[in-house]
């Protein structure tokens, strides 16, 4: 099976990657044999999504292949879905970045192998919201209840719309803040609330009140027309200890990173930071899912 968008995924199949997950976690360390191979494609920037899903390949016994568009033939003017054909001859997992939106959803039609989207332009990033999951079980042992404050650049964020579309689906309360014109696209939230009757708060004040876990994310500036307002907004939309007074004792602060100004340095050293924590967890849920898309 192909995963590109959190939509591809219902609640029985979320569940069984995060149990996967524990159990791949538990077996880190034990050598383990597979004659599978995962290609690695990203067009886009990357250290946590393509080093964790090369990492968890090498747990699993399988090897990777990596691609670099600078030194392929797509710089002799080969087309996109011609170079998706041959990769997917080579490999037997794909797994792809790229900035256009729908990208990911092209190469699996043109593709027989899975492909799993590592993110999309400012569309989806599934695995990332997975691992969002299995890092929240973790800390909070549950998701269903749980308030989350949902903060920073929503309309750009593809981590957001997957991670909103799967809290809403497991009955997370959500409140969502963002500066002035970067409100998570409307249609998305009116979608969370039809199929799973979420609870959806929206706000442009910077705030942890009530919440049990913060998740910040940083102003996507590459999606910007205009570089300076992207500069301007990020300044404003800091998050620093001043915010965390007030704060739950068990306040969680999550963050997909990379992280640039939208959390103070000193908020690292508080036992409140999870992030760091949250991309080491994307092993143990990157095996879990390459495992399950070889299987269905
Ligand atoms: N969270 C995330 O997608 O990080 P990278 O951009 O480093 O892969």
């Amino acid at each position: 099976m192909d995963i590109i968008s959190a939509r591809d995924l219902n609640k029985e199949q979320i569940e069984d990657i995060l149990k996967s997950a524990e159990k791949m976690e538990k077996k880190i360390g034990t050598p383990m044999e597979s004659g599978n191979v995962v290609a690695t494609l990203f067009f886009e920037p990357s250290t946590r999504t393509k080093l964790s899903f090369q990492t968890a390949a090498s747990r699993l016994g399988m090897k990777y292949i990596d691609f670099h568009t600078e030194f392929s033939s797509l710089k002799k003017g080969e087309s996109f879905t011609d170079t998706i054909k041959n990769i997917d001859g080579y490999v037997d997992i794909i797994i792809m970045r790229h900035p256009k939106e729908g990208a990911a959803r092209l190469a699996a039609e043109v593709a027989e192998s899975p492909v799993v989207n590592g993110g999309d332009g400012g569309n989806q990033h599934p695995t990332q919201a997975l691992l969002d999951l299995y890092t929240i079980k973790k800390t909070k042992g549950k998701i269903a209840g749980v308030n989350f404050n949902l903060v920073g650049d929503l309309k750009h964020a593809r981590t957001m719309h997957s991670l909103l579309y799967f809290l809403s689906m497991f009955k997370a309360n959500v409140k969502l803040i963002s500066p002035k014109g970067l409100e998570l696209d409307p249609e998305l939230i009116d979608e969370v609330k039809e199929k799973f009757n979420a609870k959806v708060e929206i706000s442009n004040e910077l705030s942890v009140e009530g919440a049990d876990v913060l998740y910040a994310c940083r102003i996507q500036a590459e999606r910007f027309a205009d570089p300076y307002e992207a500069k301007r907004v990020q300044k404003e939309f800091s998050i620093t200890a001043e915010h965390l007074k007030g704060a739950k004792d068990d306040l969680v602060i999550m963050h997909p990173l990379p992280k640039v100004k939208e959390i103070a340095l000193e908020i690292d050293h508080t036992p409140y930071a999870k992030y760091f924590e949250q991309a080491w967890n994307g092993i143990p849920t990157r095996m879990a899912v390459l495992d399950y898309v070889l299987k269905h």
